[in-house]
């Protein structure tokens, strides 16, 4: 039996490679399908070399678009692909578009499917990856989760607990295996910053696609890059907008391209602190121990707040927010999330094993 890894975006490559390490040590046999959701070397092939993700199979070039086109050409990829593979298995990651198109193709095509990192929810529609999740989750047959709340969300939504497994955070394995070659100076030296600093990553379209709500962002940043240089690796989707609002090179405020996986948590890790409104950051910020400002109305990882070093903030709290961190004031001693300990991939490949050797009769 082959298993399929549907990965399309960059936090997708981060969850599946201890998954996929986790798998290969049992000896199945597997293949990644890449569906060209991200396709700029920085923002894809960088994580294949830092993670030591095999080659995919194939690679389906579906590139950007609106959720419409960019959906449509991802299911007509994902049909043909799988049908010529003949899965028995096909495991999707976050909440990406690429993660739903690959649920709805399989479902359609009778194939078993496997979500990680199911049942988060931030309860807003209005981020494109909570439809993203919900459907997913009401579609997949083996759902992995990463928190304990993620249970109650996927009962509350009538998924069969049978099928629901509490693994731990595969995105955290990821960055446990690379935390020996976490060192900020290279980095810091190659991009000329400073000792002292903080990290800025932006990219939802709630804060980068609208023009105001981009101005108020950018105004905040600026007001914390007064307190304390930062930098901003800065992701595609918001090159443009965030510029036209002023988030350009000054004494300060270092915008630079987004980084590889191995550059970008090294830089973090030597952070006074984050600000951020990834999903991922947030959640590695916690394992870090650096403080982590997520400029967001909810978040989908209340757990990266009750237990890590996360808190949210609007723009315009954000400078008075950023002020102690930014003069030194302690890092906030989180502790680790139940689980989150550098095993999830091999608990997940376990799960998969088992029920691939159970003859396929139930994905519970
Ligand atoms: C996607 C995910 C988001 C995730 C993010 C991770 C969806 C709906 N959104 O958002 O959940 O947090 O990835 O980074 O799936 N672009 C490039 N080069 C690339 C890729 C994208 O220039 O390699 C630019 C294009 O202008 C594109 C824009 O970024 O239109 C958005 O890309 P897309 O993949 O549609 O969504 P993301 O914003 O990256
Ligand atoms: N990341 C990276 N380089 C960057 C910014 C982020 O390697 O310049 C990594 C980050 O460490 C995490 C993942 O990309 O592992 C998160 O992806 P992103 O923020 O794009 O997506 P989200 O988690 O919000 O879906």
């Amino acid at each position: 039996p082959l298993v399929l890894h549907v990965l399309g975006a960059r936090p997708n490559f981060v969850k599946a490679a201890p998954v996929v390490n986790g798998l290969a040590a049992l000896g199945v046999r597997q293949g990644i399908i890449h569906t060209g959701q991200h396709y700029d070397a920085l923002m894809s092939d960088v994580f294949f070399a830092d993670l030591g993700l095999p080659e995919p199979l194939a690679n389906l070039g579906v590139g950007s678009g609106s959720h419409a086109r960019q959906t449509a050409a991802l299911l007509v990829g994902l049909e043909d692909i799988v049908q010529e593979h003949r899965p028995a298995l096909v495991v999707v990651y976050g909440d990406v578009n690429s993660t739903l198109a690959a649920i709805l193709v399989c479902a359609k095509l009778h194939v078993p499917t496997a979500h990680v990192e199911a049942g988060l929810r931030s309860f807003d529609r209005e981020m494109p990856e909570e439809v993203n999740r919900v459907v997913t989750d009401a579609l997949a047959d083996m759902l992995f989760a990463t928190s304990p709340e993620a249970l109650s969300h996927l009962a509350n939504e009538g998924v069969d607990p049978a099928r629901v497994h509490l693994v731990g955070n595969p995105m955290i394995d990821s960055l446990f295996a690379a935390l020996p070659k976490l060192d900020p100076a290279p980095v810091r030296e190659r991009l000329g910053v400073p000792g002292r600093y903080a990290v800025a990553t932006l990219h939802r379209p709630a804060n980068v696609d609208d023009p105001e709500a981009a101005r108020e962002l950018v105004d905040a940043v600026l007001g914390v890059a007064e307190q304390v240089p930062v930098v901003v690796p800065l992701h595609p989707r918001g090159r443009q907008r965030l510029a036209e609002a002023g988030l350009v090179d000054r004494e300060n405020l270092k915008i630079v391209d987004p980084l590889g996986y191995v550059d970008f948590l090294s830089l973090v890790r030597g952070a006074a602190l984050v600000v951020t409104d990834s999903g991922g950051v947030q959640e590695e910020t916690t394992v870090l121990g650096v403080p982590c400002l997520t400029v967001r109305q909810n978040t989908e990882r209340p757990i990266t707040v009750t237990h890590g070093t996360n808190r949210l903030v609007t723009p315009a709290s954000l400078p008075a927010a950023s002020k102690a961190l930014a003069d030194g004031a302690a890092t906030p001693s989180g502790d680790l999330p139940p689980l989150w300990d550098g095993a999830a991939g091999p608990r997940i490949a376990r799960v998969i094993e088992a029920w691939l050797r159970g003859d396929n009769l139930s994905p519970a």
